[in-house]
């Protein structure tokens, strides 16, 4: 796919372009930059052509619904290597492995409790992971060691088509952690994928642009080993929809005692210091919910009129930040129990730099 242009099918809106995406449909899908060289224009032919690079044993970033992911093959321990090389990742620590369906779910994991099938039921395709007791399929490599492995199915049309291609032609499964260097902030678009990692992919890797990510901040991840789900990372899946699809209280930690970069206290960071809650300076970057106003000489980089836009916008400003060289970033920590716990989690992981 390097060095292959987009092929053009205008519609006649500038920006948009129609392509067929899977056999016998056709969807509108947005790519920005086509001079960008690896960026595919996911037609039918450029997903089949990833998930061959796939089960080559190449690297293709590709678009979830919460962030980019860059995945290898699940069950190939050098295409998975090359995940830790890209993102400058130490090798023991777990990634998660993403399906298309739930019908391959016992391929990766066993013994799986009743209300973490009630969770999938509910919640997948969409921004969950589940972590559960491995088969032999997920091997070291995969779970860093751990006896349980992390799940999803992701709800995103190129992501999903990618990953249903790759089982078609043989594949269990893709590994993917979020597409950003280790500690950075994680990509929500192509471009942004091709700012972090561009330079540290192989010739024949590959980035499937599918537009901005939906819900914007990365999975909710519940650990689901123990007799009552355990929150290990907030996201757009609440404690209160756990609850409700459960029926069991769901533990909220940070604290537990697993490699899991994710829940490092400090992540997601961009070069610029980022400070919550206090009233930026002229120069200073902000972001904040639309009701509250920009002071005189401060630059205001999101504002979002409620959290679920907070938590679509909030890693594009802070990249925006640091594109624009901006050194302090100003952040408001949203109230609420929704996806305002995420932001907040992420914010707070931001500012520990
Ligand atoms: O939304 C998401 O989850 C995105 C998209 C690409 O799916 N992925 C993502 O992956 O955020 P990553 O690797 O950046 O963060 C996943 C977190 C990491 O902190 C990882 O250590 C943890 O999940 N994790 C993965 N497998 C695990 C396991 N078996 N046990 C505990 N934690 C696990
Ligand atoms: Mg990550």
């Amino acid at each position: 796919m390097k060095g292959r242009r987009p092929r053009p099918l205008d519609d006649g809106d500038s920006g948009r372009r129609r392509v067929s995406l899977i056999k016998g449909t056709t969807k509108l899908i947005k790519w920005e930059n086509l001079r960008m060289p690896f960026i595919s224009n996911c037609t039918a032919s450029a997903i089949k052509d990833a998930a061959t690079a796939l089960i080559n044993g190449d690297l293709v970033a590709f678009p979830t619904e919460t962030v980019y992911g860059l995945g290898a093959d699940a069950a190939n321990e050098n295409a998975v290597n090359k995940i830790y090389k890209a993102k400058g990742r130490p090798a023991d620590h777990p990634v998660i492995v993403h399906i298309s369906n739930i019908n391959l779910l016992d391929k990766w994991a066993n013994e799986i409790p009743e209300y973490a099938i009630k969770l999938a039921r509910a919640f997948w395709p969409g921004p969950m992971t589940l972590i559960l007791p491995r088969t032999h399929l997920a091997k070291d490599f995969i779970t860093g060691g751990q006896n349980n492995v992390g799940i999803r199915i992701p709800n995103q049309v190129v992501g999903l088509a990618l990953i249903s291609e790759f089982e078609k032609q043989g594949g269990f499964g893709i590994a993917a952690p979020s597409a950003n260097r280790f500690g950075a902030v994680s990509p929500t678009t192509a471009q942004a994928v091709e700012a972090e990692l561009g330079q540290y992919l192989g010739a024949n890797d590959q980035i499937l642009d599918g537009g901005s990510c939906e819900v914007g901040v990365e999975s909710t991840i519940i650990d689901c080993t123990g007799s009552t789900p355990i929150i290990l990372r907030p996201g757009a899946i609440t404690a209160a929809m756990i609850f409700e699809t459960t029926a069991l209280e769901p533990v909220s930690t940070n604290k537990v005692d697993i490699k899991a970069p994710g829940l490092l206290e400090s992540h997601y960071s961009p070069k610029a210091k980022v400070i919550l809650d206090q009233i930026p300076e002229r120069g200073d970057g902000f972001i904040a919910l639309s009701e509250i106003k920009t002071p005189e000489g401060v630059i205001r980089l999101a504002s979002p009129k409620n959290t679920e836009e907070y938590a679509k916008v909030l890693y594009q400003a802070l990249r925006r930040a640091d594109e624009q060289l901006i050194k302090v970033v100003h952040a408001q920590l949203p109230i609420g129990n929704d996806i305002a716990v995420a932001i907040r989690d992420r914010l707070t992981k931001s500012a520990n730099k």
